[in-house]
């Protein structure tokens, strides 16, 4: 199939109360265990990128091979580039065939978020493509946005409803006390701000800093509103772990397509168990 927007997937999970992953590739087969994860569980799913993933291999390179791979797929997939800052990339990636784009000016004075936000918008919605905007501030690393616990705050509500108002944006990612990256603690989720935010703006929300929350946390979240989980650092994680279990369990083979296999596997089963977790498993139209 072709890929789509996030418009016509985030619709159906807010009617029928589940949420679509949204995980960030790194490489061709990383973005094939999304794929086969997605396929396997008659799932829709969202292939992301970050910033930094699409400037390390260029856009025509990464477009070339998701639509090798997602052409022959019978899921509803979509391309979103995750945190960006630069407007330039943004336009690229959407030249380049990405079909959906998340601007993240949140670390600019209200005003400014929400009049690049909107810029985004009037640049995307004539081509077809989604966007997501976000407000306040999540704490952790994710790309090259670093952001301090300290300088880390939630959203406002009153400001989210203005924002989401004003710039109308198809997915609207606000800090709810999730975080990038591997939790320390155990987060403090804001679940009453989710509540309120989801039912004033009616917009449907995403839930960045997947990694690592508990089973109730995300089922929680998407009973709140969240329709889009992000996950990242797990699969880097994946990426990592499963290439050096299988040779360190296989030492003296270098047979690196078996690694490569291994990897594929690994990512692929926690792709899986994600994707059911959301209730979005057979879920394709
Ligand atoms: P994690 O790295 O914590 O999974 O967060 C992913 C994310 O929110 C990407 O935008």
């Amino acid at each position: 199939m072709p890929l789509e927007n996030m418009k016509a997937m985030l619709s159906k999970a807010a009617s029928e109360d589940y949420a679509v992953g949204a995980f960030n590739i790194l490489d061709y087969n990383s973005t094939r265990a999304v794929v086969l994860a997605a396929e396997q569980v008659k799932a829709p799913v969202i292939i992301q990128t970050s910033a930094k993933t699409v400037i390390f291999w260029g856009t025509s390179v990464i477009i070339s091979w998701i639509r090798q791979l997602t052409y022959p797929s019978s899921v509803p997939i979509a391309l979103h580039l995750d945190h960006c800052k630069d407007l330039n990339l943004i336009k690229e990636c959407i030249k380049s065939g990405w079909t959906s784009v998340m601007i993240d000016a949140s670390s600019k004075p209200f005003e400014e978020n929400l009049s690049l936000s909107r810029e985004v918008v009037e640049i995307a919605r004539p081509k077809d493509v989604t966007v997501e905007a976000e407000l306040g501030a999540i704490v952790g690393v994710e790309d090259d946005i670093h952001v301090k616990e300290q300088d880390a705050h939630l959203a406002d509500s009153e400001q989210a409803i203005k924002f989401c108002a004003e710039v109308k944006p198809d997915c609207f990612a606000p800090a709810i006390g999730t975080a990038h990256g591997v939790y320390k603690g155990e987060p403090k989720i804001a679940y009453d701000l989710l509540k309120e935010i989801a039912a004033k703006t009616a917009v449907p929300i995403a839930l960045h800093g997947g990694t690592g929350l508990a089973d109730e946390v995300f089922k929680k979240c998407i009973s709140l509103g969240c329709t889009k989980v992000n996950i990242s650092t797990q699969l880097k994680y994946a990426f990592i772990d499963g290439f050096v279990a299988y040779h360190n369990a296989n030492n003296t083979e270098y047979n690196p397509l078996k690694v490569i296999d291994a990897q594929l596997h690994q990512l692929q089963a926690g792709i899986v168990e994600k994707i059911k977790l959301f209730g979005s498993a057979g879920k394709a139209r």
